[in-house]
């Protein structure tokens, strides 16, 4: 049984997913053991609690700069034991350590199909103003792997969704949630921890 740790910064809804993949055994070989908040007060840390899983905040705005922020992140996930690390709406850009702390233990769900809408910067319902600007007709989620280049790190699954006529910034980012987001990051999870996934030449394989 893989120890899945869950960083977060806002509201939980792709934690909610995920705890929910958990209950319904969409989730098998591992089981989220501690939800990290980059913020106090998140809403996704009520989450954790009302399921019973255990809850640590280390606040970003208590460190002066990325690294010592990193070493406090990575310390925390080598003393939760964690397998696998789930950024799940986790707002803040760490460095390298953990990277080489944790080599392909860490996935991203991003609100787009990368290498479209990502990079620094493109983080939340921004990711969704600016497709609608570029007028695109599809869109989607990605979960990757992490890695020292931001949004940059192996793709593991991607989904897309239509983007349709009238659409705001929050409708679209509803619709990918929903269509999307709350189903591939479980599932990736999933193949994670029964190890499914390998990485080959820079490239996630998925293995049926
Ligand atoms: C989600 O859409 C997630 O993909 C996105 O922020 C939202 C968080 O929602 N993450 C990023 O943009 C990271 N680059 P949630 O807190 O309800 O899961």
């Amino acid at each position: 049984m893989k120890n899945i740790v869950v960083l977060v910064s806002g509201g939980g809804t792709n934690l909610q997913a995920l705890i929910d993949a958990q209950k319904s055994g969409i989730i098998t070989g591992g089981k989220i053991t501690c939800v990290i908040s980059s913020k106090e007060g998140a809403y996704a840390l009520e989450r954790a609690k009302q399921n019973g899983i255990s809850t640590r905040v280390i606040p970003r705005k208590d460190y002066a700069d990325v690294s010592s922020y990193t070493k406090a992140v990575t310390d925390a996930m080598l003393e939760e034991k964690a397998d696998l690390i789930v950024y799940a709406g986790f707002m803040t850009i760490l460095d390298e350590q953990i990277v080489k702390a944790f080599p392909y233990k860490m996935m991203n769900v991003h609100p787009a199909l990368i290498p479209s809408f990502c990079g620094k910067g493109y983080y939340g319902l921004h990711v969704h103003e600016e497709a609608l600007k570029a007028g695109v007709k599809l869109t989607g989620a990605t979960v990757h792997f992490v890695t020292e280049v931001c949004d940059g790190g192996p793709i593991i699954i991607q989904k897309a969704v239509e983007v349709k006529n009238g659409d705001t910034p929050e409708i679209l980012q509803r619709r990918v949630m929903e269509q999307a987001e709350w189903n591939i990051l479980p599932q990736a999870v999933s193949l994670f921890c029964n190890d499914k996934i390998e990485v080959v030449d820079g490239k996630a394989i998925v293995k049926d």
